[in-house]
């Protein structure tokens, strides 16, 4: 059992957290998207925090904040430890910022001790996709995947990637300098689960051995508007019925589908009013599988049903894939020196397979990426009542310590 002393260090890191997400959009819960105004505050107090350990941080053109704790020599290659610092809308405090929060504890327990390899603690400045619909922006501009065609992507209110980047103050034409160099050795990033499976183990970590890939699309059935009172039923098109038809089969196909997971999370109907039949009905489509092949299968399936349905039902539909992420395999010699640091907190290592998306599978096409677990109570995420105990914070800065004294000192890891 951790004792009182170290479990101070993890109310720390408990505290932070819950301190950035006052910094919000919103008045009452937390949303922090793609390089709004609360993002700025966010900068300014992980910095803050930073200040004593003696280096400067840095943001990148595409909104992601760096700062790098030296090695013992000055152009020694480095590990990025890491996460997301944006949030879904009416988030908790865990998601993302866990991870940059316990990379900033991790060098505070250092205490100035350098290792063969620098430290980069990196905060991506957006992973969920809500703002303009498609993840991982911040982590695709380390890997030189953000392209022109995502710069041009416009969120609600017609302003592209590229103008919140401009209006953030940072200069879009540097994109291409925030691509990695050749001397990072990899990316590690502590996460909570944001699922049931560690509490159902009674684990407080565990080692990511894969992400599940994931599809996003959007779509809009397309029937008639017309007057509630006046139209009897069999002379409608309502949109909103044809898409209520279509959700139910998604969820009716994602049970009898295993391992497969598919959520229509977000509905607008217009013109929305209501004694107005719908005309359109726009939706998210979200399909997760650790089988590329299992869930390229199933988005077919779907696609095929809402054609079916609108058929049917004398409407249109229009869809298109915003996100088509394959599955990603996390790297075998890191994944195991996390195991071997899990062991040595005295905790029984747990290896599974992630169902949430994580910057990651977006590392990991171009650098060895590797990702901690901590047990997420009630299996809850992606709302406020999400938490996180303080005592697997305290094994989770241990098992880092642990597994930063182990990549010290082995020749295959520094040998870079
Ligand atoms: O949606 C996800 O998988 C992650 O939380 N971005
Ligand atoms: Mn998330
Ligand atoms: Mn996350």
């Amino acid at each position: 059992m951790p004792t009182p002393v170290t479990l101070n260090r993890a109310q720390v890191v408990i505290d932070r957290c819950l301190r950035l997400a006052r910094f919000s959009e919103d008045q009452d819960s937390t949303r922090r998207t793609f390089l709004s105004p609360p993002m700025h505050d966010c900068h300014q107090e992980i910095a803050r925090w930073m200040e004593p350990l003696g280096i400067s941080f840095r943001i990148d053109a595409a909104g992601n904040f760096h700062a790098v704790y030296p090695a013992t020599k000055p152009d020694a290659p480095r590990l990025l430890i890491g996460s997301h610092l944006d949030t879904v809308p009416n988030a908790g405090a865990y998601d993302g910022v866990l991870g940059v929060v316990l990379a900033i504890s991790l060098l505070e327990e250092l205490q100035g001790r350098r290792l063969p390899f620098g430290l980069e603690v990196v905060g991506f400045s957006e992973e969920e996709g809500v703002r303009f619909g498609t993840p991982f922006i911040g982590s695709r501009a380390l890997v030189g995947t953000l392209d022109e065609k995502l710069l041009n992507v416009c969120d609600a209110q017609g302003i592209s990637v590229r103008e919140a980047i401009a209006n953030f103050g940072l200069n879009p034409k540097e994109i291409a300098q925030a691509e990695l160099g050749r001397n990072i050795l990899g990316y590690l990033e502590f996460h909570i689960e944001q699922g049931p499976v560690l509490e159902s183990l009674n684990q407080p970590l565990a080692a990511v051995e894969a992400i599940a890939g994931q599809s996003r699309l959007q779509f809009a059935f397309l029937g008639r508007g017309n007057h509630a009172g006046t139209t009897p039923m069999p002379l409608r098109y309502d949109a909103i019925a044809g898409a209520a038809e279509w959700i139910s089969a998604v969820e009716r196909i994602a049970q009898s589908s295993p391992g497969l997971v598919a959520t229509v999370g977000k509905v607008e109907a217009r013109p929305g009013a209501a004694n107005v039949i719908a005309g359109e009905a726009r939706l998210t489509l979200d399909v997760r599988h650790g089988s590329d092949d299992a869930r390229l299968r199933a988005v077919e399936d779907l696609v095929r049903q809402a054609y079916e349905i609108s058929a049917r039902r004398g409407l249109s539909v229009r869809e298109n894939t915003l996100l088509n992420q394959p599955a990603v395999a996390l790297d075998p010699f890191l994944t195991g020196e996390i195991e071997k640091a899990i062991l040595k907190t005295g905790c029984k290592p747990h290896r599974m397979v992630s169902g949430a998306g994580h910057d990651a599978m977006i590392l990991g096409k171009k650098i060895p990426a590797a990702m901690i677990f901590l047990r997420t109570p009630d299996g809850i995420s992606h709302d406020p009542a999400e938490s996180v105990a303080v005592e697997d914070v305290e094994r989770a800065i241990q098992c880092g310590l642990h597994l930063l004294d182990h990549l010290a000192t082995s020749p295959e890891f520094t040998k870079g």
